[in-house]
């Protein structure tokens, strides 16, 4: 068992619903090019950059493209998507993501996002929850996509826990597995089915609690 004192928060699709944002994007790129993409497949796309989750798409409908058509297709597919989170609002912040970020500060938790997403700044404004974190680490400060702890062992670093101390919130496979490989704990946000290697599954952040915390 860990003494949790730092927790790290993904932010697609646990303090955000964007999940479903990027999915649409994603779907109507796919469907320009000629095929579909499946939920199934766009579970393996949660958590991956950008570029990679193009490179898998394209394997998928068994495309191939230049490198410059490849910069294209992730441009116009990223301004669908910055289309979409521009309209976003406070409402869209998930349910129990602002109560349970309020209970790990108020129990003296320190709190860090780490995500693989370039647009965070955007939604985080556009929720309005940008002071609830202590760092901010995103697809901006990392060049190495989850599996790799990049992301999560910055954000220890910058909260000055070890990350042995820390335990990461996740709605992906590969931040999951990116936690694990920093030597944290991972708490899996959707179904247990998906998130199989998780320390614990929830369905989302309305139930989880800080004396949960002790169960890792
Ligand atoms: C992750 C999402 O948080 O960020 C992925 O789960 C996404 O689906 C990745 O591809 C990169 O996001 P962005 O906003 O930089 O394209
Ligand atoms: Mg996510």
């Amino acid at each position: 068992m860990a003494i949790i004192k730092a927790c790290i928060f993904d932010l697609d699709g646990v303090i955000v619903d964007t999940a479903v944002y990027h999915y649409k994007a994603w779907k109507r790129l796919a469907n320009e090019l000629g095929f579909d993409i499946t939920e199934e497949q766009n579970e393996n796309l949660k958590g991956v950059s950008r570029m990679h989750s193009l490179d898998l798409i394209l394997q998928w409908g068994g495309v191939t493209k230049t490198e410059a058509d490849k910069e294209e297709l992730a441009t116009r597919k990223n301004t669908w998507y910055v289309e979409m989170i521009n309209k976003m609002t406070p409402d869209e912040i998930l349910p129990g993501a602002k109560e349970f970020l309020q209970a790990c500060i108020d129990a003296g938790l320190k709190t860090a996002l780490g995500s693989a997403s370039k647009n965070s700044e955007t939604i985080l404004n556009k929720v309005g929850i940008a002071h609830f974190f202590n760092a901010i680490i995103d697809g901006n400060k990392v060049s190495k996509p989850k599996p790799d702890p990049e992301v999560f062992l910055k954000g220890a670093e910058e909260l000055g826990i070890p990350p042995e101390d820390c335990v990461v919130f996740e709605d992906a496979i590969a931040g999951v597995e990116a936690a694990h490989n920093g030597g944290m704990k991972a708490v899996g946000i959707g179904s247990p089915q998906v998130l199989t290697q998780a320390d614990l599954v929830v369905s989302g952040l309305d139930k989880m609690t800080v004396e949960k915390l002790a169960t890792l």
